[in-house]
C-alpha cells in the first residue's frame, strides 16, 4: 500500500511596506484617537504600501524568503497560490505575476479569495494537492493591500488595517509533518456584513458610485466580531479533534490578527492561556489574508516554535469564511 503523503513546510518568509502610520497620524485626520484604537482592538500601528509597492512585489518579496529558507530554487516548484483579496489587477491572476517575477517556469498559478482566511485556506487546498500526489512542491502566498480598499474617512474601518505579505514553501513527505487536519468553512448569507459593494460585475464602478464612496468595504463590526469568535474556535475545536488532539497539547494558537479582544476570546474558549497564543496586531493591524504567515514567520524567527511542536492555526473573514487547521512543525529528517 503507498504511503501517506503529508506536506512539509520547509520555509517561511514575510514583508510589510516600509511605512509606518501610528494610531496617533490616524487621529491627526478623523475622530479618532490612539487610545479608542489601543483599548478596542490592540493597534498600536500599521505599515501602508507606497510608490511601487503593491500585491505582487510584497508577495514576490516574501515568497523569494520563503524558498530561500527552504533551500530550494524556483524551479523545484510546480504549483504557485495567491491567497488575496486585493489582487495587482481585476484580471489576470496575481500569482501569475508572482510567478514570473520569482522566475518559476511553467508551474500552474492560481489566485485563491477566501478574504482574511485566505492562507489558511490555501494551506487545505496546498496539502490536499500534495496529498493527493499531483504537486510536489507548492508555493503558498499569501498577500494584501486591503488599504487599498479603505474609505480613509470611515473611522470604522480605516482604523484596523495595514497591508503586508506571507508566504509558505510545502513539500511532499511521508513523516507526519505538516497539516495534520484542517477545515474550510463559509456562511455566504453574511456577505454584505463586510464587502466592497462596487467595482465587480455586480455593480460595476461609475464615477456616480465611486463619488459615493461604494468602491470601498463596509463593515458591520460588531456582528463580525461575534461570528469571528465562534467560527474560529468553533472549527479550531473540529480540527484539534480530528488530529486526536486536545487544545492543551497545543504548543502556539496563530490565529488571525484582526483584534486583540477577539482573539482573547477564542483563547478562552479553547481553554488556552494567552502566553500559548501569538500576538503581533500591535504592530501590523489586520493584514487580511497575510496575518496568519506573517505570525507564523514571526512566530518561527522568535524561537516560540520548535520541531515536533502542534501550531494551530485559525482565521475568519469576509465571505463569510472561516478555516482552522493543525500544523505539526519541523522539516523531514
Ligand atoms: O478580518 C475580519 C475583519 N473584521 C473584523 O475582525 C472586525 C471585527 N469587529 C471589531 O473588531 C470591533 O467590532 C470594532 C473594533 C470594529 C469595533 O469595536 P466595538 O467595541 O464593537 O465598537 P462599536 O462598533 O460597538 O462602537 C462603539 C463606539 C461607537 O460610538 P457610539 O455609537 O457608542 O457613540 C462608534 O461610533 O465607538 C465608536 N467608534 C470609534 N470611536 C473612535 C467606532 N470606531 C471608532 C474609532 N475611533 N476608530
Amino acid at each position: 500500500m503507498a504511503k501517506l503523503r503529508y506536506a512539509a513546510i520547509l520555509g517561511w518568509g514575510m514583508a510589510v511596506p516600509q511605512r509606518v502610520v501610528t494610531n496617533d497620524e490616524l487621529a491627526q485626520q478623523i475622530d479618532t484617537s490612539d487610545e479608542w484604537i489601543r483599548t478596542r482592538t490592540g493597534i498600536n500601528q500599521r505599515r501602508i504600501v507606497g510608490p511601487g509597492e503593491y500585491t505582487s512585489t510584497l508577495g514576490a518579496d516574501a515568497a523569494r524568503q520563503a524558498l530561500e529558507r527552504a533551500g530550494l530554487a524556483p524551479t523545484d516548484v510546480d504549483l504557485v497560490i495567491l491567497a488575496t483579496c486585493t489582487p495587482d489587477r481585476p484580471f489576470p491572476a496575481t500569482a501569475c505575476a508572482i510567478q514570473a517575477s520569482l522566475g518559476i517556469p511553467g508551474a500552474g498559478a492560481f489566485d485563491l479569495n477566501a478574504a482574511c482566511s485566505g492562507f489558511v485556506y490555501g494551506m487545505h487546498v496546498a496539502t490536499a494537492m500534495i496529498r493527493s500526489g499531483m504537486h510536489r512542491t507548492v508555493l503558498l502566498v499569501a498577500s494584501d493591500i486591503f488599504t487599498h480598499l479603505l474609505n480613509w474617512n470611515d473611522r470604522n474601518t480605516c482604523v484596523l488595517f495595514g497591508d503586508g505579505a506571507g508566504a509558505v514553501v510545502l513539500q511532499a513527505t511521508e513523516q507526519p509533518l505538516g497539516l495534520l487536519a484542517s477545515t474550510i468553512g463559509a456562511w455566504g448569507q453574511g456577505e454584505d456584513l463586510m464587502a466592497a459593494e462596487a467595482g465587480g460585475t455586480r455593480m460595476p464602478a461609475t464615477p456616480e458610485l465611486m463619488k459615493q464612496g461604494r468602491q470601498h468595504v463596509m463593515m458591520n463590526g460588531r456582528e463580525i466580531f461575534k461570528h469571528a469568535v465562534r467560527g474560529m474556535s468553533e472549527s479550531s475545536l473540529q480540527v484539534l479533534a480530528e488530529a486526536g488532539l486536545t487544545p492543551d497539547a497545543v504548543s502556539l494558537v496563530v490565529p488571525h490578527q484582526a483584534n486583540v479582544r477577539i482573539i482573547e476570546a477564542t483563547a478562552k474558549r479553547l481553554e488556552l492561556p494567552m502566553e500559548r497564543v501569538f500576538v503581533n496586531l500591535d504592530r501590523y493591524g489586520n493584514t487580511s489574508a497575510a496575518s496568519v504567515p506573517i505570525a507564523l514567520c514571526e512566530a518561527v524567527e522568535t524561537g516560540r516554535l520548535r520541531d515536533g511542536d502542534h501550531v494551530l492555526l485559525t482565521a475568519f473573514g469576509g465571505g463569510l469564511t472561516w478555516a482552522s487547521g493543525v500544523v505539526r512543525w519541523g522539516r523531514p529528517s
